[in-house]
């Protein structure tokens, strides 16, 4: 079963399916322990709740870690096989502050526990879409996060939320969007007066990668190379994928529907269009 399929309506919420992650920086500050901006969440759930409302079902929302994902997993041993329980307990607690914001404002948000609906198998991970299906098919907002996942030699590992996204490829029939709302405008150039990146190949990003920079010792999933790497291997799904800055007290955010191109001029962000259906995805790191 597929989700999203284009109704033939002229409006662009009609067209895409809609994935927007917003990064634990924009409403949480990685330093402190289980940290989150209530007033920013509030922000963000008012702008979430007007998106889901417009086109219901095809939207899904993925949380970052933040303090409460990265501090669960900072300090982890590498020969410790469960360790990475505590992260669905955080994941968990901080999904549950937002479905409290979301339905404040009257959206129907359902949180989803990834380690329930994904195995981590030789080959990666295996996502069982059914239950998110259904909350997607009755217009509900599925709200999810990075988690452990079950290893096949039982071990928990820690599955970054940039990397959410990707899972849903294969169910959607409309064209994802990926968008990943973060504390900077997209992908900096610091060689070149900290211009805005606008756009990176997915089949040649090394300009891109050389570009970003070393992340604190606290964040446990890379960053922006993080970010760029799972957005990469979803343009190689067939997303199209944008970077941009986040901010919750702007008035809306539906023109996330349109095309990048025809966005506010004011707002700044890097895209990544989706590889050509041959392309393999290239070697990084
Ligand atoms: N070339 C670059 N351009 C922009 N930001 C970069 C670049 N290289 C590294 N970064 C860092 O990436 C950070 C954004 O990624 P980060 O993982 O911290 O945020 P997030 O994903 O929004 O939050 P979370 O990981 O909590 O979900 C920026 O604050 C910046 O310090
Ligand atoms: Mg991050």
């Amino acid at each position: 079963m597929t989700i999203g399929c284009v109704n033939g309506s002229a409006n662009r919420a009609d067209q895409v399916f809609l994935i927007l992650k917003i990064g634990g920086s924009v409403f949480s500050d990685k330093e402190r322990d289980r940290h989150v901006d209530q007033e920013a969440i509030r922000g963000f759930a008012r702008l979430v709740a007007e998106l889901s409302r417009r086109a219901p079902g095809r939207i899904a929302l993925v949380v970052g870690g933040g303090s409460f994902g990265h501090g669960a997993v900072r300090h982890l041993h590498a020969d410790d096989r469960v360790g990475a329980l505590k992260l669905t307990e955080a994941a968990f607690a901080q999904k549950w502050i937002w479905t409290e914001a979301l339905r404040d404002e009257g959206a129907p948000a359902v949180p989803l526990q990834l380690t329930a609906m994904c195995t981590l198998d030789r080959d990666g991970p295996v996502f069982s879409g059914a239950v998110l299906e259904r909350v997607l098919a009755l217009g509900l907002l599925p709200v999810l996060s990075g988690d452990c996942l079950i290893a096949t030699d039982g071990a928990l590992r820690v599955y970054g939320s940039d990397r959410v996204p990707q899972l849903l490829m294969g169910m959607l029939a409309a064209p994802a969007r990926v968008v990943a709302l973060t504390d900077v405008p997209g992908i900096i150039d610091r060689s070149a007066d900290d211009s805005v990146l606008r756009e990176v190949d997915p089949d040649d990003p090394r300009e891109a990668l050389e570009r970003v920079w070393k992340t604190s010792a606290g964040d446990a999933t890379q960053g922006m190379e993080g970010k760029l790497q799972a957005l990469l291997e979803c343009a190689h799904l067939g997303a199209e994928c944008v970077v941009t800055k986040g901010d919750p007290t702007v008035e809306s955010l539906m023109f996330l529907y349109d095309e990048p191109d025809d966005w506010p001029a004011a707002i700044g962000f890097t895209r990544i269009k989706p590889s050509s259906p041959d392309a393999a995805l290239p070697p990084t790191g």
